[in-house]
């Protein structure tokens, strides 16, 4: 006797739903922050996966912590209400799962765009997209090809301002791209006091807690960094760049995000942001490893560090990583790294996302009636851009020792 099939319940959203139910050839869940982005991302993987057997899909997270801490997460939560948790065969050298009925899920992050060529696929659904680099989401677009799949391709992600590329790719439905718009409220399964305290700690109605609550493309106002242009600003160095000096610099977090920094000035005097380590809730003694790593990485001859931690600057030393006080006149360092911007003697890698992300929406404060008060910036969306700062400033105490190629 065959067993019936189990009748399982999962309550979505009615966006979420929409979301799920999409055909478009492009969907996207825009949403706020905890809007049910990756749960509703990580469910439409699932029913993908089923739905085709014959066919590859790939999940695709930002980053390996993003990936572990949020998406595998969620979809081994939902696996496991689905039935499928004991079932699936996770084959974890190729992170690859494949489910009882012979449908493929590869789980891959952005900041390894390399990753995601090789594969055919016939689906594929990616996390936090304004997190990505432009050149990781045409890649991850070319590879829809498998015609045994719905070509399908799902993105979840909370807007990162107007200026940001996704904007003009990915904000406004048109054929072969539906869009849906998620509140954090659209998410069942948030209490109440969530709300409460976004709306008191981010003030309703200001730019960020439209970006955050609403999900909205906000056009930042009174921006600290005008001049910076992605089509401009963000690139690659040439592969024989001789760097006359490379240093790192440090933003300390917890609960708001800690930052590492790796910059580089060429033998011109041009300065490039190579690398970016972006995380919250890591021990001092996890940012003194990673800084170790960047600095065999990179040679970083000095790290120029967030002052406010002396404890912090003590700990890097004592891990053998050379650190020291940054220069923390905020606009003496605003200005520097301003002027650069202007006469193109500054640019940022594109896989350093956040640095990417946070020229774009780095505010001036404003007063409650809207005047823009340039003289001190809004202490949001600063978690990368202080660095830049001391690493910029940083290039003036550090005179450069010697030529070399990386
Ligand atoms: N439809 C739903 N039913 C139950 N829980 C949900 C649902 N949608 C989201 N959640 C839960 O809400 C929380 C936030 O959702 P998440 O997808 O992580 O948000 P985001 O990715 O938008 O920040 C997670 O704990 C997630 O499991
Ligand atoms: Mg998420």
């Amino acid at each position: 006797m065959v067993a019936a099939p189990r009748q399982i319940t999962i309550r979505a959203s009615a966006k979420q739903r929409r979301f799920l139910d999409s055909r478009a050839a492009t969907v996207v869940y825009q949403g706020g922050a905890r809007a049910g982005k990756t749960w509703a991302g990580a469910l439409k993987a699932l029913l993908l996966a089923q739905a085709y057997p014959h066919c590859r899909g790939m999940i695709v997270a930002p980053s390996y912590p993003m990936l572990r801490q949020a998406v595998v997460a969620e979809l081994t939560t939902l696996a496991d209400s689905m039935g499928l948790l004991h079932t699936w065969q996770w084959n974890k050298s190729d992170n690859e799962i494949t489910l009882p009925g012979g449908g493929r899920i590869l789980l891959r992050t952005a900041s390894n765009p390399g990753s995601l060529l090789g594969a055919t696929l016939g689906w594929a659904v990616g996390d936090e997209v304004a997190l990505w680099s432009r050149e990781a989401y045409n890649y991850l677009q070319g590879r829809l090809s498998d015609p045994q799949g719905p070509r399908q391709v799902a993105f979840t992600f909370t807007p990162k301002g107007t200026a940001h590329w996704t904007y003009s790719l990915l904000s406004q439905s048109r054929q072969g791209l539906e869009v849906i718009r998620a509140l954090n409220r659209d998410n069942p399964s948030l209490p109440e006091d969530y709300f409460e305290r976004i709306d008191r700690e981010l003030g309703v109605g200001s730019p960020i807690w439209r970006q955050e609550a609403l999900g909205e493309y906000v056009a930042f106002e009174g921006l600290v960094y005008p001049q910076f242009d992605d089509e401009r600003h963000v690139a690659e160095p040439p592969p024989d760049t001789v760097w006359a000096s490379v240093i790192g610099a440090v933003d300390w977090g917890w609960t708001n995000p800690g930052s590492l920094l790796v910059l580089g000035m060429d033998i011109e005097g041009r300065i490039w942001v190579l690398d970016e380590v972006y995380e919250t809730e890591q021990p001092v003694e996890w940012w003194a490893a990673e800084a170790a790593r960047l600095t065999r990485q990179y040679k970083v001859a000095q790290w120029f560090c967030d002052p406010s931690e002396p404890g912090n600057i003590a700990a890097f030393r004592r891990a053998g990583v050379p650190a020291t006080r940054a220069l923390n006149e905020v606009i003496p360092g605003i200005a520097a790294v301003a002027g650069r911007l202007q006469n193109d003697t500054l640019y940022v890698r594109s896989c350093c996302v956040h640095v990417v992300s946070e020229f774009g929406s780095y505010c001036w404060k404003q007063t409650r009636d809207g005047v823009v008060r340039a003289d001190q910036p809004e202490k949001v969306n600063d978690h990368a851009m202080d660095p830049v700062r001391y690493g910029v400033m940083g290039f003036l105490a550090h005179r450069p020792v010697e030529a070399y190629v990386l």
